[in-house]
């Protein structure tokens, strides 16, 4: 039977140490880039790709990210009373009518692996994507997600969003080795987390977009500590794909770690630019302050 995505899992439990003190009492997934939280544009690209429930896999500190996607009554009714109708369709419809937020704790943060392992009861038997929300990926073109769903509809099989990187970072990422397919995809035949660069088997990265087999909880659930002492997603896949096809998925689309400060930084500017209030008067600012006479 052929089998549509409808599900995401967000791992959010994270601690957000690259970004602190501000993530200190704020999740790092609720940090703006222009007027919009992280989470924020991950949903929308999986709203956009045809996901319907949304999975948080969260921990104590991040009750923001609930209120988000919640109703706000008091601002709503504040927003009313002011006239500021725009402002009050845009809080309110921060979800479209049909999707639904599912939130799952994480008693302690043991690795991605672990984060999607707690998603396991709500998921069930279905395959499911998993996006990391500080990996913005720009919608300039169709999502990278509803790039991986078509992808998936054709292929029936797990999908991870890769893209080349510097052969010098690859202790940052999972780095995968593919046997050479129809570009721009290829069959995992390996994977290692955070290789570094002299051991690792390409410089073909795993940022946070996966779509994966249900059959990843299983192997989860006797998966041990890997690499930095966590229970790892990565070496989960690495046991899927001795049973199951991966395909490694080279999408279109600019990728911002924003979990990093000038990642995220370079997403503030280019979203800025792009902003259709902002774009003209930003542009100018910058290009005087780039001056190097008026700094
Ligand atoms: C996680 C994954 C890693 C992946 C990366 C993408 O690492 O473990 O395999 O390449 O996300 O952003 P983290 O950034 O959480 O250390």
């Amino acid at each position: 039977m052929v089998q549509k995505i409808r599900t995401a899992v967000f791992p959010v439990a994270g601690l957000g140490t690259r970004f602190l003190p501000a993530t200190k009492a704020n999740p790092k997934e609720m940090l703006p880039v222009v007027d919009k939280p992280l989470i924020q544009y991950a949903a929308e690209e999986a709203i956009a790709a045809g996901i319907t429930e949304l999975v948080f896999v969260t921990s104590s500190s991040k009750r923001a990210i609930e209120d988000h996607f919640d109703r706000n009554f008091e601002l709503e009714s504040t927003l009313q009373a002011r006239g500021k109708d725009d402002l009050l369709m845009e809080v309110r419809n921060i979800l479209p009518k049909g999707v639904s937020c599912v939130y799952i704790r994480q008693p302690e943060a043991l690795g991605l692996g672990h984060a999607v392992l707690c998603a396991k009861n709500v998921v069930g038997n279905h395959p499911f994507a998993v996006i990391l929300a500080d990996d913005l990926i720009d919608d300039n073109q169709e999502g990278c997600l509803s790039q991986m769903t078509a992808l998936y509809d054709e292929h029936q099989c797990s999908l991870l969003g890769v893209e080349r990187i510097d052969p010098n970072d690859t202790e940052k990422y999972g780095v995968v080795k593919t046997i050479a397919g129809d570009a721009p995809f290829g069959k995992v035949e390996e994977i290692v987390e955070k290789p570094s660069p002299d051991v690792a088997p390409s410089n073909l990265a795993v940022v946070g977009r996966y779509i994966l087999s249900p059959r990843i909880f299983e192997i989860l659930e006797n998966t041990g500590k890997g690499a930095g002492g966590e229970i790892q997603l990565t070496d989960a896949i690495a046991e899927l794909l001795t049973e199951e096809d991966v395909l490694a998925y080279e999408f279109e689309g600019k990728r911002y770690d924003c979990g990093s400060k000038l990642g995220y930084l370079t997403a503030t500017v280019e979203y800025a630019l792009k902003h259709p209030s902002l774009k003209d008067s930003f542009l100018e600012y910058l290009s005087t302050y780039c001056l190097p006479a008026k700094r």
